[in-house]
């Protein structure tokens, strides 16, 4: 039996890049996926013989909807990864009220939302498996130290890093498990902002901003979206049945520094 069957997973933002890979890997381990995205996540879904909705991760009525299809459709929920995300590489003084409030609406108000409304579901079907059932929330190397330029990414990874081991705390007793995991550079759409940035700012080209950067790492390459799925992975599973509370560093190096 693949070590995850019998389980029901929803992971948001998951058309593409992490979230994408992170369905795929939780459905080649045996679960039963839900993709939700606010784009269309359905080749994901054609593709794991899965589920998908459409989903904005800010809006508490999506997240009531997703959660009664869930119950309905594949009878509660023993795995949440909150993945969806937004990305603001901008100065201090260029950031607007707006630009902070956009960013927290889906990387803080979004996981917020997603662990009260995913809660309830996971705390009935605890019992069932051995190590209980289990929120993943994606943080960042941003969630850990400081990022120039970066100030509103900073505090939203910061804010799911703490939330996670409040939660936690919170949850322990109902056997559900929370856990953050920290990527460094992942080469993803959100990752290629990251070298468009360092391209401008060092006014170099695409390849020369990717070895700068992968150099940056002491394994020296950028992260790929399948070793955070990975470690998702890991988390959710009974092999992690004694892991609430912690942050999952997966940086190639990046904060051992
Ligand atoms: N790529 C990296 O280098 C990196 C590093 C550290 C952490 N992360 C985190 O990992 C997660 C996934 O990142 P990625 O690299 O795959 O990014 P990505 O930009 O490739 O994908 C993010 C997905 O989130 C979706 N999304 C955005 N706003 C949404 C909303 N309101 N509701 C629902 N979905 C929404 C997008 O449509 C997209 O499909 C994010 O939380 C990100 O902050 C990424």
């Amino acid at each position: 039996m693949r070590e995850l069957e019998g389980r029901v997973a929803l992971v948001t933002g998951a058309s593409r890049g992490i979230g994408a890979a992170t369905a795929r890997a939780l459905a080649a381990a045996g679960a039963r996926v839900i993709v939700t995205d606010v784009s269309d996540a359905s080749e994901v879904s054609a593709e794991i013989d899965g589920f998908s909705l459409r989903q904005d991760v800010t809006r508490e009525s999506d997240w009531e909807a997703v959660m009664a299809f869930a119950r309905a459709e594949a009878g509660g929920l023993d795995i949440l990864v909150n993945n969806a995300g937004l990305f603001l590489q901008k100065s201090l003084a260029n950031t607007t009220l707006e630009d902070w409030r956009k960013l927290h609406a889906v990387n803080v108000e979004g996981v917020f939302l997603g662990c009260k409304y995913a809660a309830p579901l996971l705390t009935e079907r605890a019992p069932r498996w051995a190590g209980g059932t289990a929120i993943v929330n994606l943080s960042s190397v941003a969630g850990l130290v400081g990022a120039a330029g970066a100030i509103c990414y900073n505090a939203s990874k910061g804010a799911v890093r703490i939330m996670t081991k409040g939660l936690a705390l919170e949850l322990a007793r109902s056997q559900v498990r929370v856990n953050s995991v920290h990527p460094g550079l992942i080469d993803t759409h959100m990752g290629q902002e990251v070298l468009d940035r360092t391209a401008a700012r060092l006014g170099v080209g695409d390849n020369e901003a990717r070895t700068r950067m992968a150099r940056g790492h002491p394994l020296g390459r950028l992260g790929q979206d399948r070793n955070i799925a990975d470690a998702v992975c890991f988390l959710a599973s009974d092999r992690a049945a004694y892991v609430t509370g912690s942050e999952l560093v997966v940086d190639g190096g990046f904060t051992a520094q």
